[in-house]
C-alpha cells in the first residue's frame, strides 16, 4: 500500500486521508476521462449523451455531471450480453453476472486493470476492518458468477492474507474449517453468519471462543440490531461492506472498525450522488434518497450515473477523508406499501431482534384480501424457550403491538416451531409478496 503523500497514515492509501481539494481534483480529472471513454466507445452512451445535449468536453466541475442521463438496470439488459463494454471483448479478462429474478441476467466485464483496482479496493476495505497482512481470511461469500466470493478473494490475497475459499453452503464444514484453520476474519453475508453461529451452537460449541475477531458482512440490508446480535454470539467486530456487481462488486464502500459508523465510499474510484427516486433531482448530503454512482476509473464497463435503487444518504467524513453511506435500509423496490404505509423489512427486523424473544430470522408475507393488504410476520420460537401456548401468544401480541405503535400498521404474527424457517446460505429472502401473483 502507498504510504506517501500529504496526510498519509501508515498502512493506508494516501488518498484515503487526502484533503477534500486533492480528492475533488482527482475526481474531476477521472470523471472527465470516464465520460469521454464512455462517449467514445459505447454506442448507448453516445446516443444517450447526444439526446441529452451533454458533452464530456463541457464538464468543468463535478456538479456538471447532473446534465448527463441516468443509466438504469434495463439499459444493461437491453444491451445484453456485451453491448455496454467500452473495450474490445478480447481485453475483458473476467465476466460476472447477476441471476436476476426475471429474464436475462445482468452481465458485467473487467479488464485486468479493473481487476487490479477492484483487488486494491477490497484490500483497502479489509484493512479498514482491521485485517492485516499475514492473517487468515475465510471467504464464505459464494464463488462463481456472483461477485462476492472472487471479489473478496482477490482483495484478501492482495492484502497479503492467507485465503480460505470456502464459498457459501455446507455449514457443518464451515464450522469445522473455522475451528481447524483458526481464521482471523470471515467475509460473509450477515444472514449466513447467523446460520453459522447457530451451527456452532447446534454442535454444542461456543462461537465466541472461535478464533474470528472480525466479520466483513454485506451483500444484503442488515440493521444495527442484527450487528449487535452477530457480535454477541460470535464474539467479534462486524463491519459493513457495500457493493454491487454493476458498479464493481464488493468494496465500493466499506466500514472502518474504529468508528463503525457506515461504509466509507471509496470516492477516488466512484462519484456518488443521492437523488429523489421520483424526480431524479440531486439532493443535498444528509438527505435520504436513491444512491447514484459513476465509475471514475473502470475500463471495461464504465457506469455513468447508475441508479442503484439503494436507499441511503451521504454522511460527512470521519475516520477517512471520504464521505460515508448511511445504513442501506433496502432497495427502493424492496419497500413494501401496506395499506398506504411505507414499510422497510429492516424496520420490522429491528423490532423482532430487539426483544431477543424470537430466533433472529423472519419472513414477511404480504397478501391481499379484497382491496386490503395484509402483512403476516413469520417468526420462530427458539429452542429451549418456554413451551406451551401462553408464552407464545403473549410474545406474538407484544410484537404485533410494537409494529403497530412504531410503524403504524396492523400485522398478524405467526410463531413457528424451532428450526422451521428457511436458513440463509447467502442473501436471505425476507419477503414473499403474494399480491404480485
Ligand atoms: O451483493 C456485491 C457484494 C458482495 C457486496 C459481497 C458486499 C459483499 P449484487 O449481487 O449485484 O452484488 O447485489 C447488489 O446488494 O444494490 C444492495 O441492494 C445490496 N447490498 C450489497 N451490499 C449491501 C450492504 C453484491 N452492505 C445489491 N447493505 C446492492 C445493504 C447491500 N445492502
Amino acid at each position: 500500500m502507498t504510504t506517501t503523500g500529504s496526510g498519509a497514515r501508515a498502512g493506508l492509501d494516501a488518498i484515503e486521508t487526502a484533503s477534500r481539494d486533492e480528492l475533488t481534483a482527482l475526481q474531476l480529472e477521472r470523471l472527465r476521462w470516464s465520460l469521454d471513454h464512455a462517449y467514445r466507445n459505447v454506442p448507448h452512451y453516445r446516443s444517450a449523451f447526444d439526446r441529452a445535449g451533454a458533452r464530456p468536453d463541457d464538464v468543468r466541475s463535478l456538479a456538471d455531471i447532473a446534465a448527463f442521463p441516468f443509466l438504469v438496470k434495463s439499459d444493461l439488459r437491453e444491451n445484453y450480453p456485451f453491448g455496454l463494454f467500452a473495450v474490445p471483448r478480447e481485453s475483458v479478462v473476467r465476466i460476472h453476472a447477476s441471476s436476476g429474478t426475471t429474464g436475462k441476467p445482468t452481465v458485467v466485464g473487467y479488464t485486468s486493470n479493473d481487476i487490479d483496482t477492484w483487488a486494491g479496493l477490497v484490500a483497502r476495505s479489509i484493512y479498514a476492518a482491521g485485517g492485516r497482512p499475514g492473517q487468515i481470511v475465510h471467504v464464505a461469500y459464494g464463488y462463481g458468477l456472483f461477485t462476492g466470493g472472487l471479489g473478496a478473494h482477490y482483495g484478501a490475497e492482495r492484502l497479503g492474507c492467507s485465503v480460505v475459499p470456502m464459498s457459501g453452503g455446507q455449514t457443518e464444514r464451515q464450522v469445522q474449517l473455522i475451528r481447524d484453520f483458526r481464521p482471523d476474519l470471515i467475509m460473509v453475508t450477515p444472514s449466513y453468519l447467523l446460520t453459522i453461529a447457530e451451527e456452532f451452537e447446534r454442535q454444542g460449541l461456543d462461537g465466541r471462543t472461535a478464533s474470528l475477531t472480525t466479520a466483513i458482512c454485506g451483500a444484503e440490508p442488515w440493521s444495527d440490531t442484527l450487528r449487535a446480535e452477530i457480535e454477541r454470539r460470535m464474539g467479534l467486530d462486524a463491519v459493513d461492506i457495500y457493493g454491487l456487481s454493476e458498479v464493481m462488486g464488493p468494496g465500493v464502500a466499506s466500514e472502518c472498525v474504529e468508528s463503525k459508523d457506515g461504509p466509507v465510499l471509496w470516492e477516488d474510484h466512484f462519484y456518488p450522488e443521492i437523488v429523489d427516486p421520483d424526480t431524479g433531482a440531486v439532493l443535498p448530503d444528509g438527505t435520504e434518497g436513491e444512491l447514484v454512482l459513476t465509475s471514475l476509473s473502470k475500463e471495461a464497463l464504465p457506469v455513468i450515473r447508475y441508479r442503484t435503487r439503494d436507499r441511503t444518504c451521504l454522511l460527512p467524513p470521519t475516520s477517512r477523508g471520504m464521505r460515508r453511506l448511511g445504513r442501506i435500509r433496502a432497495r427502493t423496490d424492496d419497500m413494501l406499501i401496506i395499506r398506504g404505509v411505507n414499510v422497510f423489512p429492516s424496520q420490522i427486523e429491528e423490532l423482532i431482534l430487539r426483544e431477543r424473544v424470537f430466533a433472529p430470522l423472519y419472513l414477511l408475507e404480504v397478501t391481499r384480501a379484497g382491496h386490503l393488504d395484509a402483512l403476516t410476520v413469520h417468526v420462530e420460537w427458539p429452542a429451549g424457550a418456554p413451551s406451551g401456548a401462553a408464552p407464545r401468544e403473549a410474545a406474538a401480541n407484544k410484537l404485533a403491538h410494537l409494529v403497530k405503535v412504531s410503524i403504524g400498521i396492523s400485522v398478524e404474527v405467526v410463531i413457528g416451531d424451532p428450526m422451521t424457517l428457511e436458513r440463509s446460505t447467502g442473501k436471505a429472502r425476507h419477503v414473499i409478496d403474494r399480491r404480485r401473483g
